[in-house]
């Protein structure tokens, strides 16, 4: 850390989030945060921080208060128009337009609906195993967990398998596109034009004649006799890739990534119960999920722990903080699957459970909880267990790994192993 970072206890200084050693490992700054700064005015970046499980739980829930919105019809910022997805439903806040466009769509992710593409993932990730089983060895992240969730949702679309790996590339310039600017960004949106272009008629024409496929009932999903307009289609179904596709890429390899170079005793453990894959994943999306920080603006002057928020402020709220909380979780630094004070199954929108244990923050809470939870969880598992019960006697390759790492966890950056090595026998 250099002298110009340095914190003590109590002293935060603030160019410390924009260092590489947070983005590396951000657990000290954020136990340091919950201790010391539950609220903490950030001046350099022009933003307040809320850490503490309680805080961010209350924050979410309070959709009053603190508001997504980027989009207002009567303010100055046209939609769709500064995000690479195009216009969809993050950029908007509580309005009733977010409550439409999600009423219209989140059914198709859970229950029967998500169901019946079960079946798909299976299949794929078998698909996707065959090409390295002889190899004894399998990088995780390129050969595996980047190929999965894009390949699924290609086919849950019905999209024609023939142009699949077409289809990936475009999600792999737009990924890559997301938050660099520059050369990134410009091959980013030329992919998404491009992806655009290919879906338009297939748009029209399931407008029309649906199918059973995911891209013909988002078609034609109606609200009180309302369906999304192509342009909210297509965005739609760009996000779909970020937020399903690379969102759940990265939950598989951090499962693998804590089994094989943290816990391989409790790697042994999912080998002998393979139901555990979801614990797996639950203790995951506690312990350093996918995403740690969503933001939020403040709709009115919130007093909170001795602070007062002005109106209209930038609000962070580290989800990944409060996951790490010891008011909330029993030894929270341990990644254990086992743990009995986690709510081990499935999440839900008030983040209240009948068992009387917490849940974790990873999907957010409240009025913009993640609407692909049970999918990302489902396939997450799915996939996991598929490779598990294909290859036997699975062990990290190397000794040491440097571990799990975001670009920018302020920005959204997504946290994973950026390679993770597996050896195996067939
Ligand atoms: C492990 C994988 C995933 C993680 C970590 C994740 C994380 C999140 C988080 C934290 C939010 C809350 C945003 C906020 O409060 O502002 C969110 C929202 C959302 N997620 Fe996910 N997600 C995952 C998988 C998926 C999948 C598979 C889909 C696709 C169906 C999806 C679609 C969405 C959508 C559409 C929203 C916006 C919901 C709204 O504003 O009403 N996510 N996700």
């Amino acid at each position: 850390m250099s002298e110009a970072t340095k914190n003590t206890d109590s002293d935060l200084d603030p160019r410390i989030f924009d260092s590489e050693e947070f983005q590396q490992n951000p657990f000290p700054i954020y136990k340091q945060l919950r201790d010391h700064h539950p609220i903490y005015h950030d001046r350099f970046h022009n933003r307040w921080i809320v850490s503490r499980y309680w805080d961010v739980d209350g924050c979410f829930q309070n959709n009053e208060n603190f508001d997504r919105a980027m989009y207002k019809p009567d303010g100055p910022y046209d939609f769709g128009s500064r995000h690479i997805f195009g216009p969809n439903i993050l950029e908007y806040g509580n309005s009733g337009e977010h409550r439409r466009l999600r009423n219209i769509i989140a059914g198709q992710f859970v229950g029967q609906n998500l169901q019946d593409f079960l079946p798909v993932i299976d299949k794929i990730a078998d698909e996707v195993i065959d090409k390295f089983l002889d190899e004894g060895e399998v990088e995780i992240v390129r050969q595996f967990s980047s190929q999965l969730p894009i390949r699924v949702i290609s086919n849950m679309l019905g999209l024609p398998r023939e142009n699949e790996d077409t289809f990936v590339e475009w999600y792999q310039l737009l990924i890559a596109g997301l938050g660099f600017g520059g050369e990134h960004m410009t091959r980013g949106l030329k992919a998404r034009n491009d992806m655009w272009d290919y879906i338009d008629p297939m748009i029209k024409e399931r407008s029309k004649n649906p199918g059973e496929d995911l891209l013909s009932r988002i078609c034609v999903a109606e609200l009180d006799g309302n369906r999304m307009t192509i342009e909210e289609i297509k965005g739609f179904v760009t996000l779909l890739l970020a937020a399903g596709g690379d969102t759940t890429d990265k939950a598989i390899s951090n499962m693998w990534y804590h089994l094989l170079y943290t816990r391989p005793d409790q790697l042994n453990d999912v080998i002998e119960k393979p139901e555990l894959w979801e614990n797996v994943f639950t203790e995951m999306m506690r312990y350093d999920p996918v995403v740690h920080a969503q933001f939020r603006f403040t709709t009115k002057e919130i007093p909170i722990h001795n602070e007062v928020i002005p109106e209209r402020a930038g609000v962070i709220l580290y989800l990944g903080a409060g996951n790490r909380d010891e008011r909330a979780f029993k030894d929270p630094d341990t990644f254990n699957i086992h743990r009995d004070d986690l709510h081990m199954g499935r999440e839900n929108r008030s983040g209240r459970y009948k068992d009387g244990k917490n849940g974790h923050l990873g999907f957010g809470i409240g009025q913009h909880f993640c609407m692909g939870y049970a999918m990302a969880r489902q396939e997450s598992a799915i996939a996991c267990g598929k490779l598990m019960e294909r290859i036997r006697n699975p062990r990290a390759k190397f000794a040491d790994h440097p571990g799990v790492t975001a670009p920018n966890i302020d920005s959204g950056g997504f946290r994973a192993p950026e390679e993770l090595w597996m050896e195996f026998d067939k």
